[in-house]
């Protein structure tokens, strides 16, 4: 029987992220929208390595892409994280985390080892949110928090959510019925990057994650008049971009005296867009978050009163849609614990880490407890192709959660 070392594991998972660090909608950067064939050629790798582990695969109404490994007891220990990218992505955001999952099963199939629970690995199609402006469509289908109204929402070449999940070959119309009858989770434990500096500080290669914090999405639209950038005197304009330029540096000036407050206008697009025209539109982006709900909903009312009046001093007009929120969420005490006694086991410190950062942890709360663990990465940096894990820090984390699941079938 075939018994691999940790050092393999590692490399092993090391070598899939590079690989599927290949697969994009564009030749000279990763980036893997929701519904892309570069996700259904992931969703095909993937699954190939899931049913060489064991498992049994299928794809839900948005084709997450679940493989499952039979246990002896009737309840389910899920792990996981997302298989989409953002736009010129690093190689290990979501992906790393279904990599050292599909490790610790391998492990198991490998040892011919069956424990009183089976196993789910989630690969979740959509975490990003790049394509149609949300985040969490997969993980909220699976733990069944979908809300019907964002099938409607656009993404930029004008295709509905409904018809992208059925061009993908999802059921638009079963998305809200993912998990009738699912009272069997015993918990979801996702392994992310860790995204930011921490552990990087504390020179550990593993934390566990206290808890994430709540963001909200919105797209503003401010309507100017487009005219002649010669002729139409300084006094006269009604330039949708400036308006657009003004709420910018209002989210930045308010954010910065607000304590623990991130705000990011990360997406901008002007209309007509020509060097000589006056923008008479402009769309933005807006993501906002905060550890506290509350905080993060009055900086959320306060920006909308800004764009009014901001248009309004311009003689502009101005549109406001929140696409999407999602309230701060904390980890689980009991397995959160259970994962620090397995970094324990490492003869490694637990050190607790907020994270800063949206994941699909965060939906599943909703259906059983979450706990999570962060990898560090270099620098902290993530959003970016200079994203860096080591093979050695990837070692700890699969033995980490190889020794979580031990507890978890000890319990
Ligand atoms: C996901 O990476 C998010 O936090 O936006
Ligand atoms: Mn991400
Ligand atoms: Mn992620």
């Amino acid at each position: 029987m075939k018994e691999e070392t940790t050092k393999d594991i590692a490399t092993t998972v090391m070598e899939r992220c590079d690989l599927l660090g290949n697969i994009s909608e564009e030749s000279d950067a990763l980036t893997r929208p929701f519904g892309s064939q570069a996700m259904r050629e992931v969703n095909k790798i993937v699954s190939g390595w899931m049913r060489d582990a064991g498992m049994t695969v299928r794809q839900d109404a948005i084709r997450n892409l679940i493989g499952r490994y039979e246990g002896d007891g009737e309840e389910t220990l899920v792990l996981g994280s997302h298989l989409d990218t953002v736009r010129d992505a690093g190689k290990y955001d979501g992906i790393l985390g279904v990599m050292i999952a599909l490790s610790c099963v391998q492990r198991l199939h490998d040892r011919s080892e069956r424990l009183p629970f089976s196993i789910e690995v989630v690969g979740f199609a959509d975490e990003e949110g790049l394509r149609f402006g949300t985040t969490f469509l997969g993980s909220s289908v699976y733990a069944g928090s979908f809300d019907r109204e964002r099938l409607k929402l656009q993404d930029h070449s004008g295709t509905n959510l409904w018809d992208a999940v059925r061009d993908f070959g999802g059921e638009p119309d079963a998305l809200e019925k993912s998990v009738q009858g699912r009272g069997d989770l015993i918990g979801y434990c996702e392994v992310h990057i860790e995204q930011g500096p921490v552990l990087e500080e504390y020179d550990l290669p593993v934390g566990v994650v206290t808890g994430i914090q709540g963001q909200s999405r919105i797209r503003t639209h401010f309507s100017g008049k487009a005219g002649h950038a010669g002729t139409v005197p300084m006094a006269n304009r009604k330039d949708a971009l400036c308006a657009a330029a003004e709420f910018v540096l209002e989210v930045e000036t308010a954010c910065k005296v607000q304590p623990g407050a991130v705000a990011t206008v990360g997406e901008i697009s002007v209309q007509p867009g020509a060097v000589n025209v006056i923008p008479g539109e402009a769309e933005l982006s807006l993501d906002l978050r905060h550890r506290d709900d509350a905080v993060r909903e009055s900086l959320r009312d306060h920006f909308e009163h800004r764009a009014a009046e901001i248009a309004r001093s311009r003689g502009c007009e101005y549109r406001w849609q929140v696409r999407q929120e999602t309230p701060a969420v904390p980890s689980d005490p009991d397995l959160t614990a259970l994962l620090g006694r397995a970094v324990e086991g490492a003869g490694l410190p637990v050190i607790r880490v907020p994270s800063g950062a949206g994941h699909d942890a965060a939906q599943m709360a909703s259906l059983a407890p979450v706990a999570m663990l962060f990898v560090r990465c270099e620098e902290g940096i993530s959003h970016n192709p200079a994203e860096s894990v080591t093979k050695e820090d990837v070692g700890v984390a699969a033995e980490t959660m190889a020794r979580f699941i031990q507890l978890m079938a000890e319990k």
